[in-house]
């Protein structure tokens, strides 16, 4: 059986992270040093997915503190991250609290210490949503009768520390004997799905097959999906759930076929501050990802549209709270997704 994927780890230092642009053509390892090493690997989506952001930013911040005891450092490290990418809620979570358990220190190598320990603190927090996440999601799934799932984008163990927040119910419904396959929309334009799902499906000897982002609608509405499960990137007050470009369209399939669209994602992505998806800042991409498709595995690009062709690139939309079945975090499951219930959430997490 193939070992557990992760794709971060802070050993010696050196934030190790595989490079997720390469997969699943190639295994490589990137050696971050610093809080500019970090933000550029998640401009690029080297490390993607918004727990996993979350994690890489934490560390980024201590390896900036451990780099330079300077008293500019904190400033510099949290500046350079915070803008890394605007969608995914959990980047300006982890930045935010390691900068503020950093700053209860003068500068110098105890500052540099309470990140570290702060960074690390989010990563084990995650790590054991993810386990709550499998565990309250497979209970939903198979209290649902679900056994053909669709998922869009990768929300594995590539995506967040542990098992991921989407895939991690997958795995344990799977784990359990209750699952037979696993539909994963290939992900245009950077195909997440088709290269990332794919590549942790096959590891975990799950039944799958990659389909078009464009098939989904089509084969929700012929009855060969029992449920849609995707994870997030943000979630405001009200429900309301930011997550890859493409989620909303699959949402109002779901809805139109009468099946579940259930969510699932930690607490640390939910957004109090935001009151709606109408105020989630949706991130702009370079359109020349639209305009091409991979052509080797170096990761190079071949151009599919023409040379003058305008192409618009949103990463993300916003799936409003009414069409979404069931929230599933690791503290239990929102169901149905409303202000009161996610409120609950948070003050259960405020009690830790
Ligand atoms: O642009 P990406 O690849 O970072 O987008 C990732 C997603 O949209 C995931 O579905 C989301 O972050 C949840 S990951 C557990």
């Amino acid at each position: 059986m193939a070992q557990p994927l992760q794709a971060l780890r802070h050993d010696g230092g050196i934030l190790w992270a595989l490079d997720q642009t390469l997969l699943p053509w190639q295994e490589r390892w990137l050696k971050l040093r610093d809080a500019q090493g970090v933000a550029d690997a998640l401009k690029r989506l080297s490390i993607r997915g918004a727990p996993l952001i979350g994690v890489a930013s934490g560390y980024g911040v201590a390896l900036e503190l451990a780099r330079d005891h300077g008293p500019d450092s904190l400033q510099r490290a949290h500046d350079t991250l915070i803008a890394a990418r605007p969608t995914a809620v959990n980047l300006a979570y982890a930045v935010k609290r390691v900068a503020e358990a950093a700053a209860a220190h003068p500068p110098g190598p105890g500052r540099a210490g309470a990140a570290l320990d702060e960074a690390r603190a989010i990563e084990h927090q995650e790590i054991a949503a993810s386990a709550a996440i499998a565990a309250h999601g497979a209970d939903l799934l198979s209290e649902l009768r679900v056994r053909r799932i669709l998922t869009h984008c990768n929300a594995g163990a590539l995506a967040a520390p542990g098992r991921g927040t989407a895939l991690a119910p997958i795995a344990e419904l799977h784990a359990r004997g209750e699952l037979e396959l696993v539909l994963a929309t290939e992900t245009r334009p950077l195909l997440q799905g088709a290269r990332l799902t794919a590549y942790e499906l096959g590891r975990l000897g799950i039944e799958h097959a990659v389909i078009v982002d464009g098939a989904a609608a089509g084969l929700i509405a012929r009855g060969e999906v029992d449920a849609v499960l995707v994870g997030c990137d943000r979630v405001a007050a009200n429900g309301d759930v930011a997550n890859k470009v493409g989620t909303y369209g699959h949402a109002l399939a779901a809805s139109a076929a009468r099946i579940p669209f259930v969510v699932a994602g930690p607490c640390s992505t939910i957004d109090p501050e935001t009151s709606s998806g109408a105020e989630i800042v949706i991130e702009h991409r370079d359109p020349w990802e639209v305009a091409t498709v991979p052509s080797e595995s170096s990761g190079a690009r071949f151009r599919i549209a023409p040379d003058d062709t305008r192409c618009l690139n949103p990463a993300f939309d916003v799936t409003p709270a009414e069409l979404i079945t069931a929230f599933v975090t690791e503290r239990g499951v929102a169901c149905p997704v409303d202000h009161e219930r996610i409120a609950g959430l948070l003050h259960a997490a405020a009690l830790r």
